[in-house]
C-alpha cells in the first residue's frame, strides 16, 4: 500500500496503540517528535503549518517564532468528538453544528479554542507576555494540544530561527542561545529533524544543516527542506541539491513552495495554495521530471513512510511481549481445565485469548510477516 499523507497513518497507529494498551498494559507507541530548525524567516512556520493542514500559526517577515512551540497532535475518535457534554453550547450556536476538532494551552487551563485564527492570536498574545514586547527570545515553551479526528497522535516543534546579527532587544550572544536551545531539542535520539534551508541563498550557508551535522553526523534522521524554489534567481534552480548531488543525506532533500508574504497578505487558502505549489513543479521546467517527489504533500509522505519505519522497528518487541502474554495466558487457561462453565472469569480469559490472537495477526499483516 502506499501513503499519500500523514491521516493515512492515523487508523494504523490507532489499531496498533489499542492493541498494546488492551493487551500489554499501558505502554504505547511512542512516535519521534518532528523538529523544524532553520536560520530565521526561512519558512519553518509555514512547513509546519502545511504538515498539519491548519491556519494557526503567526507567520511573517522578521523575528514572529520567538518561544519553542511544542505541538502535541491527538487523535480523537470520531465518537468522542461529538460527544455533548465536550463541547459548549456556545460553539455549537456559532457554528451551527458540533465542531470536530479544538485546541488546548497549557497555560490557559479549561478553555477550549474552536477557532484557529484565536490559537494564532493567543501564540502572539502569550510570546510578547514572556519574551517582551521588542525582539528577544525565551526559552519557555509554548504547550499547544490539538484535538482531532484528522491527525496523527504526534509531538512537532517548531522553534526560533538562528540568526547572526542581534537586533532590537536581542542580547549580544542571541546566536548561542538560539543555538543551544535548537540543540536541546534536536540531540534527542528520538527526534527527526526537518533541516529547513531557503533555496534563495547558497546550500553552503545553511545553518540548519550545519547544526543538524552536529547531532546526525550519519544523515539518518534528517530530512533537508528547500523552501522557497519560487525566489531563486531567473535561470538557476535546485536540481542538484533535490537529487542529492550537493550534500548527503539518507532521507534526501525535498523542495516545496510555500505561501508568501503577498499571498499572507490576500489571506491565500491553505489548500488553494498546496494547489498552487503544485502546478509550480509540475509546470517548472527543471522539475517537471522530479514533481511526483517535490512539493508539501510529498513532504507529508516522507514524513509519513518514516514514522512508519519507526513503529516497524518497534514491532519485533512487541510481538514478544505479545507471545510471552500468550503463553502466561494458554497456562492460566490450562489450569483451569477446559472451559465448561460461563464464569466472569473464564469469559475474562477468552477474551484476552481472542484479543493476543487479533493482534498476532495484525502485527503479522502489517509488518508483512506470516506467522
Ligand atoms: P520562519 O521564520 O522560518 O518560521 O518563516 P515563516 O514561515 O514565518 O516565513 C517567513 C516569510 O517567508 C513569510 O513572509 C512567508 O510568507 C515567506 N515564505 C516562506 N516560505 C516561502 C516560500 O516557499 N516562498 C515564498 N515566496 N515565500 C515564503
Ligand atoms: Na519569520
Ligand atoms: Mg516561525
Amino acid at each position: 500500500t502506499t501513503m499519500s499523507s500523514l491521516e493515512d497513518l492515523i487508523p494504523i497507529v490507532n489499531k496498533l496503540q489499542d492493541l498494546v494498551f488492551n493487551t500489554i498494559g499501558t505502554d504505547t507507541i511512542d512516535l519521534p517528535q518532528v523538529v523544524v530548525v532553520g536560520s530565521q524567516s526561512c519558512g519553518k512556520s509555514s512547513v509546519l503549518e502545511n504538515i498539519v493542514g491548519k491556519d494557526f500559526l503567526p507567520r511573517g517577515t522578521g523575528i514572529v517564532t520567538r518561544r519553542p512551540l511544542i505541538l502535541q497532535l491527538i487523535n480523537l475518535p470520531f465518537e468522542a468528538s461529538s460527544s455533548l457534554d465536550e463541547v459548549s453550547s456556545d460553539s455549537i450556536l456559532q457554528t451551527g453544528r458540533r465542531p470536530e476538532q479544538w485546541a488546548e494551552f497549557l497555560h490557559v487551563p479549561g478553555r477550549k479554542f474552536y477557532d484557529f485564527s484565536e490559537v494564532r492570536r493567543e501564540i502572539e498574545n502569550d510570546t510578547v507576555r514572556i519574551a517582551g514586547n521588542n525582539k528577544g527570545i525565551n526559552k519557555q515553551p509554548i504547550n499547544l494540544k490539538i484535538f482531532s479526528p484528522h491527525v496523527l497522535n504526534l509531538t512537532l516543534v517548531d522553534l526560533p530561527g538562528l540568526t547572526k546579527i542581534p537586533i532590537g532587544d536581542q542580547p549580544t550572544d542571541i546566536e548561542r542561545q538560539t543555538r543551544s536551545l535548537i540543540l536541546e531539542y534536536i540531540n534527542k535520539p528520538n527526534s527527526i529533524i526537518l533541516a529547513v534551508s531557503p533555496a534563495n541563498v547558497d546550500l553552503v550557508n545553511s545553518e540548519s544543516l550545519k547544526l543538524a551535522r552536529q547531532v546526525d553526523p550519519q544523515g539518518r534522521r534528517t530530512i533537508g527542506v528547500l523552501t522557497k524554489l519560487d525566489l531563486m534567481d531567473h535561470g538557476t534552480n535546485a536540481i542538484d541539491i533535490l537529487s542529492g548531488r550537493v550534500y548527503p543525506l539518507k532521507l534526501g532533500f525535498i523542495g516545496v513552495v510555500n505561501r508568501s508574504q503577498q499571498d499572507i497578505q490576500i489571506n491565500k487558502s491553505l489548500p488553494d495554495a498546496l494547489k498552487a505549489e503544485q502546478e509550480f513543479f509540475r509546470m517548472h521546467p527543471a522539475y517537471r521530471n522530479i514533481s511526483y517527489r517535490c512539493g508539501t504533500q510529498f513532504l507529508a509522505k516522507s514524513l509519513n513512510n518514516t514514522l512508519m519505519a519507526h513503529i516497524r522497528e518497534k514491532l519485533p518487541d512487541i510481538k514478544a511481549r505479545l507471545n510471552t502474554l500468550m503463553g502466561q495466558t494458554q497456562q492460566e487457561l490450562a489450569s483451569y481445565g477446559e472451559p465448561q462453565f460461563a464464569g466472569s472469569e473464564n469469559r475474562g480469559i477468552l477474551v484476552l485469548q481472542l484479543m493476543t490472537r487479533f493482534a498476532t495477526n495484525f502485527i503479522a499483516s502489517i509488518d508483512g510477516t506470516s506467522s
